[in-house]
């Protein structure tokens, strides 16, 4: 492989954002969606992020980020593609091989593709990128798993107010989240759900908050989001319920709150991503699969 790889640099945003949107068959990205993944991630790592060039030209682009989750230190291939012309000259490998030593100085445990927590464009590699998975296994990668992304049709009728009646009446109050609950939001999910947090900030950015919340005796025991993570796309989630509220319905209350307010944004479409309970979005808003992705995953030690 003779073509230089170098770091990437905000100044190569605009092309590389064009180079991928040229060289993923299922996939566009936009440059505010490229920024957000980049730059972006709580844990972003310019050093392990790379583009490869023949001349002036952008020939390939792999970025790679970690985390360090409960005890076990994972890094991630976040995004990646070679020129469709370049193909199979060992690029991919080349980048990947820079990485991953990167990752093994800092004593990564294992490596995934990617399904990154807290800020990730898909959540694994859609199997019509067959090469992607060829390569994959090439390089060592076994498939773990797999998830799906849901599409739900905004043009229903996501009005629950008769149910938040009858809550209220029980003490239950369901609202849109005010600037001010930020805290509130950020404490009730720091037990179980930590790794929410990115996730509930970028959605408290919106000037409107795109996050709903349950409380009970001012307290917060449950909420939506949307718009957290690929900004304007109609991304959903995450939510969750405090077991005190759970089995009054409170789950779909909020996830049509949020639909409601994407169908109100002018959105044809929601995703419900890296799903999860299929039968409970089935359900209550017809959501259906749209895409697959399959998990792979390295060890190092
Ligand atoms: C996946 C991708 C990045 C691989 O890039 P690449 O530079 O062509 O990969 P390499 O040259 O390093 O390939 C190394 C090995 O992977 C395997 N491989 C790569 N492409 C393959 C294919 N089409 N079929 C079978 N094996 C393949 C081969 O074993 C290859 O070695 P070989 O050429 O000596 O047989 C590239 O195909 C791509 O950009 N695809 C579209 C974008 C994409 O899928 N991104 C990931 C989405 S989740």
């Amino acid at each position: 492989m003779n073509y230089p790889l170098s770091l990437y640099q905000s100044a190569d945003c605009a092309e590389v954002s064009r180079f991928l949107n040229s060289n993923w068959e299922y996939d566009s990205i936009t440059e505010a969606i490229l920024t957000e993944k980049l730059e972006g991630d709580p844990h972003w790592m310019p050093e392990a992020t790379l583009v490869c060039r023949d001349g002036d030209r952008i020939i390939g682009f792999m970025q790679g980020v970690m985390r360090l989750i409960r005890g076990v230190n994972y890094a991630y291939i976040k995004l990646m593609a070679v020129d469709e012309s370049y193909r199979r000259k060992g690029i991919a490998t080349a980048m990947y091989k820079q990485l991953e030593e990167l990752f093994r100085q800092k004593e990564a445990d294992v490596v995934r593709i990617y399904d990154v927590p807290l800020n990730y464009f898909m959540p694994g590699i859609d199997p019509r990128y067959t090469p992607a998975l060829c390569w994959a296994m090439r390089r060592g990668f076994e498939r773990f798993g797999d998830t799906s992304n849901l599409l739900v049709d905004l043009n229903q009728n996501w009005n629950m107010q008769q149910r938040e009646d009858e809550l209220q009446r029980e003490g239950v109050e369901v609202r849109r989240a005010k600037p001010s609950d930020k805290q509130a939001v950020l404490d009730f999910i720091k037990d179980e759900w930590l790794l929410w947090t990115n996730e509930v900030e970028m959605a408290f950015k919106d000037e409107q908050p795109s996050i709903h919340i349950a409380l009970m005796n001012g307290q917060v025991k449950a909420f939506s989001a949307h718009n957290a993570n690929n900004k304007g796309t109609g991304w959903f989630g995450p939510m969750g319920t405090h077991p005190d509220l759970r089995g009054k319905g409170m789950g779909a209350i909020l996830l049509k709150r949020c639909l409601n307010d994407m169908k109100e944004m002018g959105l044809s479409h929601s995703v419900i991503p890296w799903v999860g309970p299929i039968d409970f979005y089935s359900w209550h808003a017809n959501a259906r699969v749209q895409r697959v992705f399959w998990r792979f995953e390295k060890k190092l030690n």
